[in-house]
């Protein structure tokens, strides 16, 4: 990779900073080392996983890898796998996934994950609790203490039909640790934004700790009307974290 600003003229070496997306193409190239040919591949979604679909696609097309298929986690990355020349398949076809590779929006000390950020969670979930071997791509400003405590959104998917009767559900669930559900818009009309499966997100923002992550997991789901949320437990096998100092493999 090239530095992302110019070395300067004087002797002594500059230090080399590395832009965040060169740090999360680093992570993506690393995790493309434990693809091996003949392997059903889950592919994730976001500006980190994107770099790992298309160095398989480059891998593909040098011959470096044979047979691989494909599943996305999204049509973006569907998308991007086709233009890639990526053999694609399903889970219905592939019920058992070697290998995914993605991103994740927060990641604790147990490696447990928030994700869909990106608004892909319930693709990535169905993906990558399928799987054999989940790899995690990040760079260090992903890592934090516990889940919910960067500050920013914890993503459940909903379905639409009456979604602020939900969305209050979620709040007063965790009303204890003082949280705030916002449902995700996009676009300048602040249209609800739209998952791939025709569903809503609403994000949760929490003040304090949310304390047992497996007991909020059950009782989100609990709740008619929650499709799917944005934390991933017990399910990536290593993680990869690119930082300034180099890359670090933290394995379950
Ligand atoms: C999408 C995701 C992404 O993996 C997550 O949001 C990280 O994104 P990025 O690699 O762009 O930082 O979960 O639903």
């Amino acid at each position: 990779l090239m530095p992302s600003s110019p070395s300067s003229a004087s002797l002594s070496p500059s230090p080399v900073i590395l832009t965040q997306d060169e740090l999360k193409k680093i992570a993506a190239y690393k995790a493309v080392e434990y693809v091996e040919s003949g392997m059903v591949l889950g592919l994730g979604t976001g500006s980190t996983a994107k770099h790992a679909v298309n160095r398989i696609g480059e891998l593909l097309r040098q011959g470096k890898l044979h047979n691989i298929v494909g599943i996305p986690t999204s049509k973006k990355t569907h998308e991007q796998a086709v233009s890639l020349g990526i053999p694609l398949s399903d889970l219905d076809t592939h019920p058992v996934v070697d290998l995914a590779i993605d991103g994740a929006d927060e990641v604790d000390p147990f490696l447990n994950l928030v994700k869909g950020r990106g608004g892909s969670l319930l693709r990535e979930k169905m993906v990558e609790s399928s799987c054999r071997k989940f790899v995690v791509i990040v760079d260090e400003s992903k890592l934090v203490k516990h889940l919910g405590g960067s500050g920013l959104a914890m993503p459940v998917e909903i379905v639409p039909f009456c979604w602020k009767f939900t969305a209050h559900r979620l709040q007063t669930l965790f009303a204890d640790s003082g949280c705030v559900a916002k449902l995700r818009t996009s676009g300048e009309e602040s249209e609800p934004f739209v998952t791939d499966n025709g569903n809503y997100i609403v994000e949760l923002y929490f003040k304090k700790d949310i304390g047992d992550l497996k007991a909020a997991s059950d009782e989100i789901l609990r709740l008619a009307g929650v499709v799917e949320h944005g934390m991933f437990l017990d399910l990536a096998t290593t993680v990869i974290v690119a930082g300034e100092l180099g890359v670090r493999v933290k394995n379950k």
